[in-house]
C-alpha cells in the first residue's frame, strides 16, 4: 500500500475536519520509513490559554487530570474531590447498574459527573470527558440500534456509508450525555483464531485505511456540534497481528509490515483529525531484525518517537483497561514507565486512588519529569477545548436525553443488507419467495438477538442477554414472520421430528456464541472449523438437509471459519458475520426482489481448518472479493473435505 501527496490530500480536502488537516509531507509510504507527517498549525490563542491553565494547576490537580476511572468505581463527589479528568463505562457498566437505565438515566449521570468536576476549588475548574465503546452503535445502551459489528461492514466495501453509521452513532452517544467514543479499531485482522478479528473491518490495509477515516470524520465531524464526539484511533499499533491470534500477544512483524500494513489506518485517521489514540496491549517483535520493541504500553519509541514526533499527532494517548500492568515492573496501578513512554491518560478503573498516590511518588522523586505530567495535561487539555468542552456542557446538544437519538433501525438496516456475503446459492435455494409455501426455520440462532449480535452488545461479552434486554431490533425469525406472514413461518430449534413435506424451503441459521477480545480466542492448536466448535449446528444442518427441501442456511460469526462440511450440506450458503439488532436486512436480501446480495468478503475464507490466515500455507477456499448475487449467479459444487485433525500442527 503506498500514500502518496495525491491520494491523502484529496481526503483531506473532503474531510471537512475542525482541525487543521496535518499534511503528508512524504512521498509514498513504502515501508522504508515511517511517513512524516505534520501536526495541525498550532492555534495560538488556545495553546496560551493552555499554558495559563496548567501553569495555575497544583501537582494533585494534574495527576488527577490523567487518571480515567470506570464509572463503577467512583461518584460524581470523588471526581471533585480528586480533580479527575475522565471516566469511562466499561463494557457491563451503565448508570445505578441497571442494564435497562434509559437514555435520561444515562444523560441525569453524566450531567452529575460534569458538575462535580467543575465544583473543584481549581483556579481554572476543567470540565471531565466521558469515553465509552461504542464500537458498532451505542453497544452499551438498552433500546439502542447495534449495527453490523466491523468485519461484517468490511464486505460492505462502503466508506460513506461507514461515515453515516459514524454520524448515527455519535448522536446515539449525545444522546446519553458522553462526549468521547473508543472507536474506529484500525486493526488489520490476520489470525481467524483471534478473538477481535470481527473488530476488524478486513485484512486489507487499504480498505481499513479508507474505513478509518470514514468513521473518525463521521464521529467526530466539527468536534464541536450537538452531534460531534472525540473518536479513537485504536489499537496501536498491531494489535491485529498477533501470533497465532492470541489477544494481547505478541505481533511478529517486520518494521515495513508495521509501517505499511499495521501503520495504514494512523495515517488516515490521523489525517482526519482523530483526537485520541488508545494504546494496544499488543507487544511488537521485529523477528526478522532481531529487535524487540516490548508491550505498545511501554514503548516510547512507538508512542512518542513515531506517534508524537514523526506521525506529528498532538492529541492525547490513551492506555487500555488495566493495560499498564503487561508493562515489566508494572501494576494495574503503578507506571512510570507508561507515562514516560508517552501514555497521557491512565485508564485505571478500580485501582486509581493506589495510581494518584503512586504517581504523585513517582513525579516527586524524579522518576516521571513535571515536563512530562505537563505534556500530557496539555494534550488532554488541547482535546477538550478542540472539542468544545470549555463552552458547552455535555448536555448542551438538541440530542441529549432524547430516547429517539438512538434509533437508527433504517440505516442499520441498509448496513445488514449490504454486510451479507453469498457464497453459495443452487437449485434457486433462494431468494424466498412470498406466497410460495411455508418456510421451515431451524436453528439456535435463528431467534437470538445474542448470536446475531455477538460481543460488546448491553455487555462486554454480549452474554446474559435475552431478546427482551435489547428493547429494540429483530432477529431473522421474526423478520421472515413479519416479512412472509406468521402462519407460513414455522419454527424448530434443532429440526427434529419435522415432517418435510410441508414445507418449500428450509433456513438454518447457524451461530457463534457471543464472545469479546481473548474470550473468543480459538487457541492453537484447536481447529478453527464451526461444526467442530458448535455441533449443535452440525446436527441441526444435518437433521433436515438432503430431505428434498431446498436448504439456505445462514452464518452469524466474528470470524471467517472453515465451514465446507456446512455449505456441502446447503444448497445456499450466506456469511451474514454479526449482523446486530436489524435482521430486517437481513431477510430484505433472502427475499430478493428490491434487493439483491452485494456484499463482497473483506476476509479471505479457509479452506481447511487449520488454515487460519492468508499467508502462502494457508487454504483459501473462497477470496478476499468474493461474493454472489442474483444478478451474477456462480455454481459453487461440491466442496472438497480434507481431514480436520484432531489438533493443527
Ligand atoms: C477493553 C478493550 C478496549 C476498550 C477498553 C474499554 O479491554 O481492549 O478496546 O476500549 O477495554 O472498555
Amino acid at each position: 500500500m503506498t500514500f502518496h501527496k495525491t491520494t491523502l490530500l484529496p481526503l483531506l480536502l473532503l474531510a471537512g475536519c475542525a482541525v487543521a488537516p496535518m499534511t503528508d509531507v512524504a512521498g509514498p509510504i513504502d515501508g522504508s520509513d515511517w511517513p512524516a507527517l505534520r501536526a495541525p498549525a498550532p492555534d495560538a490563542a488556545m495553546e496560551a490559554r493552555i499554558a495559563r491553565i496548567v501553569a495555575g494547576m497544583t501537582l494533585a490537580q494534574k495527576i488527577g487530570q490523567i487518571t480515567q476511572p470506570d464509572v463503577r468505581y467512583i461518584t460524581p463527589d470523588e471526581v471533585r474531590q480528586y480533580y479527575i479528568g475522565s471516566v469511562l463505562n466499561g463494557g457491563g457498566a451503565w448508570p445505578g447498574m441497571n442494564k435497562h437505565a434509559t437514555v435520561a438515566e444515562w444523560a441525569a449521570l453524566s450531567d452529575r459527573f460534569h458538575d462535580a468536576a467543575l465544583a473543584t476549588d481549581m483556579a481554572t475548574p476543567i470540565p471531565l470527558i466521558w469515553g465509552t465503546d461504542a464500537v458498532h452503535g451505542h453497544n452499551n445502551v438498552s433500546g439502542a440500534t447495534l449495527f453490523p459489528h466491523n468485519i461484517g461492514l468490511g464486505a460492505a466495501h462502503d466508506p460513506a456509508l461507514i461515515e453515516r453509521i459514524g454520524r448515527a452513532t455519535a448522536r446515539q452517544v449525545r444522546a446519553t450525555g458522553i462526549t468521547w467514543v473508543f472507536a474506529p479499531t484500525l486493526a488489520v485482522g490476520e489470525n481467524r483464531r483471534w478473538g477481535r478479528t470481527y473488530e476488524s473491518y478486513s485484512s486489507d490495509p487499504q480498505l481499513v485505511a479508507e474505513y478509518g477515516e470514514a468513521l473518525v470524520r463521521g464521529l467526530q465531524g466539527r468536534l464541536t456540534g450537538d452531534g460531534d464526539v472525540v473518536a479513537t484511533a485504536k489499537h496501536y499499533m498491531g494489535d491485529g497481528g498477533t501470533y497465532n491470534g492470541v489477544d494481547q500477544g505478541e505481533t511478529r512483524a517486520t518494521r515495513a509490515e508495521m509501517i505499511t500494513r499495521h501503520g495504514a489506518g494512523y495515517y488516515t485517521a490521523l489525517n482526519a483529525g482523530v483526537q485520541t489514540v488508545m494504546a494496544s496491549y499488543s507487544s511488537w517483535n521485529d523477528v526478522q531484525a532481531g529487535r524487540d520493541y516490548g508491550k505498545m504500553h511501554g514503548s516510547r519509541e512507538m508512542l512518542t518517537d513515531v506517534l508524537k514526533d514523526r506521525l506529528g499527532f498532538d492529541g492525547f494517548v490513551v492506555s487500555d483497561w488495566n493495560g499498564i500492568e503487561q508493562v515489566p515492573g508494572c501494576t494495574k496501578s503503578h507506571c512510570p514507565q507508561a507515562i514516560n513512554a508517552g501514555v497521557d491518560m491512565v485508564m485505571v478503573p478500580e485501582d486509581w486512588r493506589a495510581f494518584i498516590q503512586n504517581t504523585t511518588q513517582d513525579v516527586e522523586a524524579g522518576r516521571i519529569p513535571v515536563s512530562r505530567i505537563d505534556d500530557a495535561v496539555t494534550r488532554i487539555l488541547r482535546v477538550k477545548l478542540r472539542s468544545g468542552l470549555f463552552d458547552r456542557a455535555p448536555s448542551d446538544s438538541r440530542f441529549n436525553g432524547r430516547a429517539e437519538a438512538i434509533d437508527a433501525a433504517e440505516l442499520a438496516r441498509e448496513a445488514v443488507r449490504k454486510s451479507v456475503v453469498l457464497l453459495k446459492n443452487e437449485d434457486k435455494a433462494l431468494p424466498l419467495a412470498r406466497g410460495a409455501g411455508k418456510v421451515l426455520v431451524v436453528g439456535d440462532s435463528a431467534d437470538s438477538l445474542s448470536n446475531q449480535t455477538g460481543g460488546w452488545s448491553l455487555t462486554w461479552q454480549g452474554t446474559e442477554n435475552s431478546n427482551a434486554d435489547f428493547a429494540t431490533g429483530s432477529t431473522l425469525l421474526g423478520a421472515l414472520k413479519s416479512q412472509l406472514g406468521a402462519e407460513n413461518v414455522v419454527y424448530s430449534p434443532d429440526g427434529s421430528g419435522v415432517d418435510m413435506s410441508a414445507f418449500s424451503k428450509v433456513v438454518v441459521v447457524l451461530g457463534e456464541t457471543p464472545y469479546a477480545e481473548y474470550n473468543g480466542d480459538v487457541r492453537f492448536p484447536t481447529p478453527v472449523q464451526h461444526s467442530r466448535l458448535h455441533p449443535r449446528d452440525l446436527a441441526a444442518l444435518r437433521a433436515v438437509s438432503g430431505k428434498g427441501v431446498p436448504v439456505v442456511s445462514v452464518l452469524y460469526s466474528g470470524r471467517p471459519a472453515y465451514a465446507n462440511d456446512l455449505i456441502n450440506l446447503s444448497d445456499a450458503f450466506v456469511a451474514a458475520f454479526l449482523p446486530g439488532t436489524e435482521g430486517a436486512g437481513l431477510a430484505d436480501v433472502l427475499l430478493g426482489g428490491r434487493f439483491d446480495f452485494t456484499g463482497r468478503l473483506s476476509f479471505a475464507w479457509p479452506g481447511s481448518a487449520c488454515s487460519t490466515g492468508e499467508g502462502a500455507g494457508d487454504v483459501v477456499q473462497f477470496p478476499r472479493g468474493y461474493g454472489l448475487s442474483y444478478a451474477r449467479p456462480a455454481r459453487t459444487g461440491e466442496l472438497p473435505l480434507p481431514a480436520t485433525p484432531g489438533t493443527c500442527d
